[in-house]
């Protein structure tokens, strides 16, 4: 059994038209799908769709307003898919689409599903050999590389149990008061999930999309705030995981980040436990 990465978000949003803005700003290639919503296809293969929260073909809300509706991971094959269903399958009804998605929840009622991967290969970083850098015109992310969740602070221990035991995501570092990163079993970023025990009930925090290297991740800000979206965080490095981070509010639901740079590990890594955390960054800067 392996999940590979994330495969598919979709967010039931009050303001399509906002929303599909905010996404196009960002950088992603966008499908208009009628009145009722888009899909935006990475360079990876991975989807985002934004749905009108009217739509009735959603699955049901973990909190008001606008938010993450459905998680999608890929799986490297159908056999993982029917392993996936025979394990979910002992303690809750699932349901096989006719595309072949598997549908269920997680403990605390996250709407997650489970889809044969359509990865595509992404581009490395430019070769350089003779060539002085040059900065794109626009920032375009290539994948998304993690999701986050809030998760109720007293089940977080069970919560994370049922990824880790159940779906085989390997954990990476637990900070103590904070939650746990973890990162899918056919992956090597340091965290692909992170279940933020911080509030007494579940929700969605962030989803962030890699770009090339630090510049683009300050280039992709710097058109974000020229085009008015407000940022929800300074500019900075993360303590766990590294990556060089920048949020920003998303009118979809909690906030999207531009990352690059993220630490990678594999099964050697030995998972870090934190008893107090151990801060948030590195350094930041406005
Ligand atoms: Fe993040």
């Amino acid at each position: 059994m392996k999940i590979t990465r994330i495969e598919s978000l979709t967010f039931g949003v009050e303001d399509v038209a906002a929303s599909a803005r905010y996404y196009d700003d960002w950088g992603l290639t966008g499908v208009e799908k009628g009145a009722t919503g888009k899909d935006y296809v990475l360079p990876s293969g991975q989807t985002v769709k934004l749905r009108s929260l009217s739509d009735s073909s959603l699955p049901a809300a973990i909190e008001g307003g606008s938010t993450l509706r459905e998680c999608v991971w890929g799986v490297d094959g159908k056999a993982t898919i029917e392993e996936i269903g025979a394990e979910l399958g002992k303690d809750q009804k699932l349901t096989l689409d006719s595309s072949g998605v598997l549908h269920g929840k997680d403990p605390w009622g996250m709407p997650i599903a489970f889809q044969v991967e359509n990865a595509q290969d992404v581009k490395a970083g430019p070769d350089r050999l003779n060539r002085p850098f040059m900065p794109a015109e626009r920032v375009t992310p290539t994948r998304m590389g993690h999701v986050v969740f809030f998760v109720p602070k007293d089940r977080a221990r069970e919560i994370s149990d049922f990824y880790t035991d159940r779906l085989q995501f390997r954990l990476s570092d637990r900070s103590g008061g904070l939650g746990d990163f973890m990162r899918c079993a056919g992956a090597k970023d340091h965290h692909n999930l992170f279940l933020l025990a911080a509030k007494p009930v579940g929700g969605f925090n962030h989803v962030a999309f890699e770009v090339n290297g630090f510049d683009e991740v300050l280039q992709g800000g710097k058109h974000m705030k020229d085009k008015g979206w407000k940022p929800a965080t300074k500019l900075g490095r993360h303590i766990l995981g590294s990556n060089i981070f920048w949020y920003f509010d998303n009118p979809a639901g909690g906030n999207t980040e531009y990352f690059a740079d993220m630490d990678l590990m594999d099964d050697n890594w030995e998972p870090r436990v934190w008893e107090k955390h151990p801060g948030w960054a590195h350094w930041e800067m406005d």
